[in-house]
């Protein structure tokens, strides 16, 4: 090919689609008094104790970068947190790696697994990076099926059934974005003997691991013979109100966070200095301030499905993290359509289930993080919006 003719951006990135959440969100804000369920953060600012822990280290100067890995000082608070939370031992100093979000984690530990071809196996619907990521790495995602009817669990059976000898990991992140499922641990242990017997490694992202409710998150690497072959994923972004921080942690064996560090050191050096300050805060003195957020989100999580219950759509309980993913099957549109329309009509932001994978279509991520004024204001007018279209 000449040089004229040549594409200037690579196959990589051209392979890419642009996310189906920030598309809508373009749209939204070029209009005005719309209810957002779209976007999935939390509604409240970080606590203030961490927003002047993070001042108070600026006040004095901390501005510089840090250790590759992270803050001695937050490796050590993390190692006590884990161990607190899950009996789990990690070194600080070779186990744990401080990374921009559980965004760069799992695109550190895609690109430090994955040769060309290599294949890892995902649910869905899912997280709409773990495709992506799996692809800029130079892998193949391979999409394992989940519905309603199982309660969007992914199952070990189904998993294995797509085992070849190209397969490198298996990809799951619960409780779970899009569809707020939580897999028990007797099932996520089926998961666990799958990954032993083909000597599979697991990636899993417990970002939402916090936001549970009435029931248990299983941490994977607790499972019998998985913490040495899981790579567990966690973050501040969601259970402390902390997005735009951009703190988030790998914990795995030495081997993988050695060659995931060197790739951290030469793309981003360090994690945000002001956001670990913070994050070493939340850690210490965060879980009262966070307990309550959950408890808040607990609370809309029930007006929600009671409002989808009115509204005649069918859903699955939500039992984790801040989304719900009702059925819009009925009006015979496909959710994309139904999302357009609903913003135009009623001013209301959903995510279409299409953008989270095949599995989803049919499906919209309705996200509760947000005031239950709201949220009632929403609901009246997606009942409406549904009142019309039902067929
Ligand atoms: C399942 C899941 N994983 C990872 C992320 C990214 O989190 P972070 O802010 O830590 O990069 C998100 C954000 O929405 C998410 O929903």
């Amino acid at each position: 090919m000449s040089i004229r003719t040549r594409s200037l951006t690579s196959q990589r990135a051209n392979q890419l689609s642009p996310s189906g959440i920030r598309k809508f969100f373009d749209l939204l804000a070029s209009m005005e008094g719309v209810i957002s369920l779209g976007v999935g953060e939390p509604d409240f600012a970080t606590p203030w104790h961490i927003r002047e822990a993070a001042i108070y280290s600026l006040e004095k100067g901390y501005t510089m970068y840090t250790s590759n890995l992270g803050m001695p000082e937050l490796r050590q608070e993390l190692a006590r947190y884990l161990k607190d939370s899950y009996g789990l031992d990690y070194d600080p100093d070779s186990e744990l790696l401080i990374t921009v979000g559980v965004s760069e984690g799992l695109d550190l530990t895609m690109r430090a697994v994955i040769d060309p071809g290599d294949e890892v196996i995902m649910p869905d619907p899912c997280y709409v990076s773990y495709n992506s990521c799996v692809t800029l790495a130079g892998g193949e995602p391979v999409m394992v099926p989940t519905n309603q009817k199982n309660n969007f669990e992914v199952s070990a059976a189904d998993i294995e059934a797509q085992v070849t000898d190209k397969t490198k990991a298996i990809l799951i992140g619960y409780p779970a974005n899009p569809t707020g499922a939580v897999m028990p641990r007797d099932k996520l242990a089926r998961i666990a003997e799958v990954a032993d017997k083909h000597k599979l490694l697991v990636v899993s992202d417990e970002i939402y691991a916090k936001l549970v409710y009435g029931v248990e998150h299983t941490c994977f690497a607790t499972l019998p013979r998985m913490k040495a072959s899981t790579v567990l994923l966690g973050g501040f972004s969601k259970a402390y109100a902390m997005t735009g921080w951009r703190i988030g942690y790998v914990a795995a064996n030495k081997e993988l966070i050695a060659a995931m560090t060197k790739i951290h050191q030469y793309t981003i050096m360090s994690a945000p200095t002001m956001g670990q300050v913070a994050a070493i805060e939340a850690l210490k003195s965060g879980e009262d301030s966070s307990q309550e957020m959950v408890d808040d989100y607990n609370r809309r999580r029930r007006f929600m499905v009671k409002g989808l219950n009115k509204i005649g759509l069918p859903y699955f309980e939500p039992k984790g993290a801040f989304y719900a993913f009702p059925s819009i099957k009925a009006t015979g549109m496909t959710s994309e359509e139904f999302a357009e329309k609903l913003l135009m009509e009623e001013k209301v932001a959903v995510v279409p289930g299409s953008a989270f994978g095949q599995c989803g279509e049919g499906y919209i991520r309705c996200c509760y993080a947000t005031s239950l004024a709201e949220i009632e204001e929403a609901l009246v007018r997606v009942g409406r919006f549904v009142a019309k279209y039902k067929k």
